[in-house]
């Protein structure tokens, strides 16, 4: 299905994570991958020893991960997406190595306000929490989209899917208040750029909204298995699985596929209940 196609996976950080599933099917439908991870770039500037640990500690288990699950030829890259001189780096990378791609999937979120399972109450969020969610979660989608363009590297036809959540239409059961706001703005900049790529490049972009999963370290950090088992509960074909997510992607990266500025929900029919 995917044979002569390639497609950058952002968003993995081992093997638990959701992107690492979709870059897996990738591979089974005959498509190729370069993935990126999170780690020490060359515009990180003075970086606190801890911060440095935490950068590189990421990077090495994001690159033996794709090694072990994709195997040692796959490309990986450093992506911090906070720095848009990373995200131009990365872009200007693949121009000279000649690098064409024909889709991009984006698995990106982070929101400093949730510690220990426990979230800020969002009249306490500061201005530069609220700035950095949005950005890292959100933002980061028009700027991947910009700088992938700009270089020619994202070809037309090109298909672009973000992860979302339930969260980015309603309260949740469990706590998640600032991450919300960036999820419903990565939704409506997905929508926003289905009309403008469609129009310019045929380029499709669609969002996928995902069941609660605790095994990946952005679900761990957020979720309890209790939350977990409420939403198992409220599906009516419970929660579903990563291998889910993964053939609704590639179903999306298919190139004869006219689907664009969907809100998908692969979550096993959680969306439909109270
Ligand atoms: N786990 C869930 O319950 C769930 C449900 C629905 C949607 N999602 C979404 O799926 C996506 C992937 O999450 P996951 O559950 O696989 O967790 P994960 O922790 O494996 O993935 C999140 C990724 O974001 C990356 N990241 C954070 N800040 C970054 C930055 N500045 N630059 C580049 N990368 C950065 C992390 O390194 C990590 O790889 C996220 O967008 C998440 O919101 C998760």
């Amino acid at each position: 299905m995917l044979s002569n196609k390639t497609f950058l996976i952002t968003g993995i950080s081992d093997e638990n994570s959701l992107a690492m599933y979709v870059a897996k099917e990738i591979l089974a439908n005959g498509g190729r991958v370069i993935c990126t991870g999170l780690g020490v770039t060359s515009h990180h500037g003075d970086l606190s020893e801890r911060a440095a640990q935490f950068l590189n500690t990421n990077y090495k288990d994001f690159e033996d991960a794709v090694k072990q699950e994709l195997g040692e030829d796959v490309q990986t890259e450093v992506l911090d997406v906070s720095i848009d001189k990373s995200i131009e780096d990365l872009a200007l990378k693949f121009e000279e190595q000649g690098v064409k791609l024909d889709g991009f999937l984006h698995a990106i979120a982070m929101d400093k306000t949730i510690r220990g399972k426990q979230v800020k109450p969002l009249v306490q969020v500061s201005l530069d929490e609220f700035c950095d969610t949005m950005n890292v979660s959100a933002y980061s989608l028009i700027r991947l989209s910009h700088h992938l363009l700009k270089s020619n590297v994202l070809q037309d036809g090109s298909s672009i899917c973000s992860l979302s959540y339930i969260a980015a239409e309603k309260v949740t059961f469990h706590p998640y208040r600032n991450i919300s706001i960036a999820k419903a703005a990565l939704e409506r900049i997905t929508v926003e750029l289905a009309d403008e790529l469609g129009r310019s490049r045929n380029i499709r972009a669609n969002a996928i909204r995902f069941s609660t999963y605790i095994s990946s370290k952005a679900g761990n950090a957020t979720l309890t298995q209790k939350d977990v088992d409420t939403a198992n509960k409220m599906s009516p074909l419970q929660n579903a699985r990563p291998e889910d997510l993964a053939y609704e992607v590639v179903h999306l990266f298919r190139p004869e596929v006219r689907i664009t500025g969907e809100i998908r929900h692969v979550d096993g029919g959680y969306h439909i209940t109270g």
